[in-house]
């Protein structure tokens, strides 16, 4: 398998003599040092890593974390307080004129900190390279996605066997991240989506103690976490009747999505792939009603820097993985959304979630 830190160098078009990467506190961390250092665990809160041109990556941990940093493919060294980390910054990095960084994952504080401890050198913003680097997994990579995919599909098969009337939208979430914990999951790979009713119109709605009602619409867009990679499904469902116009959103949704995963293959532009599901929505009386991007690359985090929109140029590569998740919104009456990801391949796509999609109502 290639160096992760070779990688990096490869999409880092500044000149830079190395990479540093340092975590603030949870939840922000940079998924750059999980990328480089190949942690599976461990938060690394304050801690620092560093990817260098020959490919090795130094891993500088206090105590909390020093066993999953050994089971890493970095070089660790361990500090005890703050004065023991600020010495193995300036000795690890000492000679580096032109340090680069990742700015969608520093601190201001921790750059302020850094230009202290090392006045000589230069910061250098590398986030562009960063989010290349990170589009195409890697064997390693795929294969935790594929198990954050397998999870989602088999909690996605029994959402059907856990809704009742009258339980509210947050015990709908709960049951959802107590089984994907259940079936091997680290936890939610995001805030997990229960909207019912006239909630689902809204994508990003929080579940709340809005109740199920017979009649209901029942959107669900959650995500396992393996390992720290997620996996990001979305299923609907229809509870007791659905009408006819419900019916036309749902079947809509799903022809905009086979047609758009029928298409996906290497050099095919993101955002062509997003008007094949956007003509087939526009073409029918739900014209304008998906209001996001069909897509996103998912990896480390669950918007991992990748889009298929209009107006977003992103040629597609074998080995990215993507979500495909077109939805019809109408405010005050609910949402449709179907969710899955997918594998670029050398021809075409494989999907990685498998939870049935036909229309259903329960
Ligand atoms: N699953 C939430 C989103 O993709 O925005
Ligand atoms: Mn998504």
């Amino acid at each position: 398998m290639e160096s992760r830190a070779k990688r990096v160098f490869k999409y880092v078009d500044e000149e830079v003599d190395a990479v540093l990467f340092m975590n603030e506190e949870e939840p922000n961390l940079d998924t750059m040092f999980p990328y480089v250092t190949g942690t599976t665990s461990g938060l690394f809160e304050q801690c620092i890593a560093a990817a260098w041109p020959n490919g090795n990556v130094d891993l500088i941990t206090n105590l909390l974390e020093e066993t999953s940093a050994r089971d890493s493919v970095a070089n660790v060294i361990v500090f005890r307080d703050k004065k023991e980390k600020d010495e193995h910054v300036k000795d690890l990095f000492g000679k580096a004129k032109r340090i680069g960084v990742n700015a969608k994952g520093l601190s201001y504080n921790h750059l302020m900190e850094l230009q202290k401890l090392l006045p000589k050198a230069k910061f250098i913003d590398v986030s562009a390279g960063m989010i290349r680097a990170k589009l195409v997994k890697d064997s390693d990579e795929l294969g935790r996605l594929r198990r954050a995919c397998d999870i989602a599909s088999k909690v996605g098969r029994e959402i059907p066997e856990s809704l009742r009337p009258g339980m509210t939208e947050s015990e709908g979430a709960a049951e959802i991240n107590y089984r994907m914990q259940k079936y091997g999951a680290s936890g939610p790979s995001f805030t997990t989506i229960a909207s019912f009713g006239a909630n689902s119109a809204e994508p990003h709605h929080e579940p709340d103690e809005t109740k199920l009602r017979r009649s209901d619409i029942a959107l669900f867009d959650y995500g396992a976490l393996f390992r720290k990679y997620g996996s990001d499904v979305t299923r609907t469902f229809f509870v007791g009747r659905a009408t006819a116009e419900q019916k036309r959103m749902y079947n809509t949704v799903l022809d905009a999505q086979l047609a758009a995963i029928a298409e996906i293959r290497p050099g095919m532009n993101g955002k062509d792939v997003d008007a094949i599901a956007r003509n087939i929505i526009d073409s029918t009386e739900f014209k304008g009603l998906l209001i996001h991007s069909l897509g996103h690359s998912i990896g480390l985090s669950v918007h991992d820097g990748g889009r298929m929109a209009p107006n977003v140029d992103l040629v597609l590569e074998e080995g990215m993985v993507l979500t495909v998740e077109p939805g019809i919104y109408m405010k005050g009456k609910g949402g449709v959304r179907i969710e899955d990801d997918i594998v670029v391949t050398k021809n075409g796509c494989e999907v990685l979630t498998s939870a049935p999609k036909e229309l259903m109502v329960i």
